[in-house]
């Protein structure tokens, strides 16, 4: 498979790239800073044919433009693209401390990056084989489940980013290409900090079996890393 990872510098979007690599597939890392990230590199010296460390900065129109340019210029199609850079924002836990500006960068990175990067890529996920563009949400854009409030900007960016997996779904459900939100679980990550309980190592685990599993029945879908419908 031909597999294309956002945020691929650390934490779940590395981990990805590792198991993806060592699946025997070709991994496309997109990253800020690809080579000066030391993951990375490690995969690189054990995989130098199957991954290419592609720079991009999924809140910049040019920056996703020119990956996707030099994606093309490797591969002729894409199989999976999963949308998983994402940024935790600010501590805007009460509406007086809302920032604004801030809170447009995370749009920037957390809702309209996939978007940006799924529209950059159609092309190359048409030619694919069974395509599927996973977006990485989390369960703190979900609604019904939003008992505690506050991270204004995180909440809102990814329930944002979920409706704009639906769309994606109903509007790609003719070229055959699947689109759906999956929650990784409270993961040990920079972002998810060291009291999660969850290894990066079982979540990518759980989430690539569901993954591999999915069918266009549930593209739309919102789903956990076993693949149990989340509610919205
Ligand atoms: N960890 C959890 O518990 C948890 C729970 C629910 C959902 N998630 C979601 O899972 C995804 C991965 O999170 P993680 O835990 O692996 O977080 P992380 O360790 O903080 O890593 C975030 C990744 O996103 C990249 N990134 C941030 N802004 C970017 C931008 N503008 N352009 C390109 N890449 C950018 C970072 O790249 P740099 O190295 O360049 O900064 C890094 O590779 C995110 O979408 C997050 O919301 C995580």
């Amino acid at each position: 498979m031909r597999v294309v990872i956002t945020g691929a510098s650390r934490g779940i979007g590395l981990e990805f790239t590792r198991r993806y690599l060592e699946g025997g597939h070709r991994v496309f890392a997109l990253a800020r800073s690809p080579l000066k990230s030391a993951g990375l590199t490690e995969l690189f010296s054990r995989h130098p044919g199957t991954l290419l460390r592609v720079d991009c900065d999924v809140g910049e129109d040019a920056s996703v433009s020119q990956a996707c340019g030099s994606v093309q210029g490797a591969t002729e199609a894409v199989d999976r693209l999963l949308n998983n850079a994402g940024t935790y924002g600010p501590d805007d836990d009460r509406l007086e401390r809302l920032d604004f500006a801030e809170m447009r960068r995370v749009f920037e990175v957390n809702t309209f990056g996939p978007l940006r990067v799924s529209r950059e890529f159609l092309a190359l996920l048409k030619k694919g084989a069974g395509p599927a563009l996973v977006h990485i949400t989390s369960l703190m854009g979900s609604l019904e489940d939003n008992r505690s409030g506050g991270k204004w900007s995180y909440r809102m960016s990814k329930a944002a980013l979920n409706m704009a997996a639906r769309n994606l779904a109903l509007e790609l459900s003719g070229d055959r290409i699947i689109s759906v939100v999956l929650h990784p679980g409270w993961v040990r990550t920079d972002m998810g900090g060291r009291n999660a309980p969850l290894s990066v190592q079982d979540s990518v685990s759980a989430m690539m079996q569901t993954i591999e599993r999915l069918t266009l029945d549930e593209s739309g879908g919102f789903y956990d890393r076993h693949g149990q419908p989340v509610p919205w």
